[in-house]
């Protein structure tokens, strides 16, 4: 009896470790709809510093690629999910998202490319170009001085890229409830919406993307702002406005400049002119930590947009070709 006893605790302990070690490397399946936060631990251990140094030398070199990686992750999710599509190339017969005009000057291929290059050195034919999007996006948000956040992986690699795909994109002339229905379709509430539109704390808008406000002044656009809008655009379609006054910084800035009603998009301006959202927009702009938190959650979400799995998609050898 007592030895039965002695294997019964022996086993429940086994157990309890088994479920530490699970929970603590996040082994643990349907939660993340398959993935897991330590998918490439055998397959390629080192995947994360990786990604990490090589994000890291390109930022020292350019720091405004972090907006880039930023956006293009934002942009691959949106069309057709989280499937590295945004990084396809177009061919003879077909036209890639990235050769829509709403690329909107989309950048930072280049990295990506120089991470999968590694990690096929590393470990030919195990991580995909979407997983190493994300993980870029993240380690783009955390050099800017933004939340430090782990992201599931496992996402397999889509072998569609169509122009036409790009239309599930917001436009800058959305207003605040077109954006809460646009991103409701994709499972966000109107807070996570604008959590996630605080990523336009980095970088920049051409003119083209607000030009529209300036013929017929805005009236949700603060006069002096609106000048200097108008001075940006007398070098033309493709002068850039940097969306606050950190343009390189994570920060709750963008939030000030909507409440000082400096928006650079109309889609901006009016998460803080619509009641549905200026709630919002002021709590952010209050508490930077409840932006950062809202926001890591937000992206780790977003990520998980209608992921590819299993023999749905496939690990790229080239990020900007199908297999
Ligand atoms: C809420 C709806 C959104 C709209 C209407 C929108 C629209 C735009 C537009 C028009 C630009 C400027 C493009 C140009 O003129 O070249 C831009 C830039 C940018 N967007 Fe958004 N965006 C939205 C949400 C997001 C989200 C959810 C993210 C990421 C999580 C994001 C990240 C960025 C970044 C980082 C830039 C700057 C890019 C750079 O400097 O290279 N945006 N966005
Ligand atoms: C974006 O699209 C335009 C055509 O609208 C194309 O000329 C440009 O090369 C594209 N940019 C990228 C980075 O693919
Ligand atoms: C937002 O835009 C839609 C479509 O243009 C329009 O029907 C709606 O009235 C607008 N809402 C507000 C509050 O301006």
């Amino acid at each position: 009896m007592k030895s039965l006893k002695m294997v019964m605790v022996k086993l429940m302990t086994v157990f309890m470790l088994i479920e530490v070690i699970t929970c603590q490397f996040g082994f643990g399946f349907g939660a993340d709809g398959g993935l897991n936060m330590n998918y490439y631990l055998m397959s390629c251990p080192f995947v994360e510093p990786v990604v990490k140094n090589i994000v890291n030398r390109a930022l020292d070199n350019d720091p405004t690629l972090a907006a880039a990686l930023i956006r293009m992750h934002f942009h691959d999710c949106f069309i057709q999910g989280c499937d590295g599509s945004i990084l396809l190339d177009s061919t003879k017969g077909n036209t890639a998202e990235k050769d829509s005009p709403a690329n909107l000057s989309l950048r930072g291929y280049e990295v990506i490319d120089d991470i999968k290059d590694e990690l096929e050195r590393r470990c030919p034919g195990v991580v995909s170009c979407a997983d190493i999007l994300a993980m870029a996006a993240t380690e783009a948000v955390f050099y800017a001085g933004g939340p430090v956040y782990n992201i599931p992986k496992g996402r397999k690699d889509g072998r569609r890229s169509k122009i036409e795909d790009t239309r599930n994109l917001p436009s800058p002339t959305f207003n605040a409830s077109e954006l809460i229905r646009q991103f409701g379709l994709h499972g966000f509430s109107a807070q996570e919406m604008v959590a996630l539109s605080g990523a336009h704390t980095l970088g920049v808008a051409r003119c083209s993307s607000f030009k529209n406000r300036l013929s017929q002044v805005d009236p949700a656009l603060d006069s002096e702002f609106a000048k200097t809008l108008s001075r940006t655009c007398t070098s033309g379609d493709n002068a850039e406005q940097p969306f606050d006054a950190t343009r390189n910084d994570f920060d709750n800035v963008y939030f000030n400049a909507l409440l000082r009603r400096n928006g650079v998009l109309f889609s901006d301006q009016d998460l803080y002119t619509s009641p549905r959202t200026w709630n919002f927009v002021n709590a952010y702009a209050m508490n930077e930590a409840l932006f950062f938190l809202d926001f890591q959650r937000a992206m780790v979400k977003m990520g998980l947009l209608d992921i590819k799995q299993g023999s749905n998609g496939e690990v790229r050898d080239n990020c900007r070709k199908i297999n």
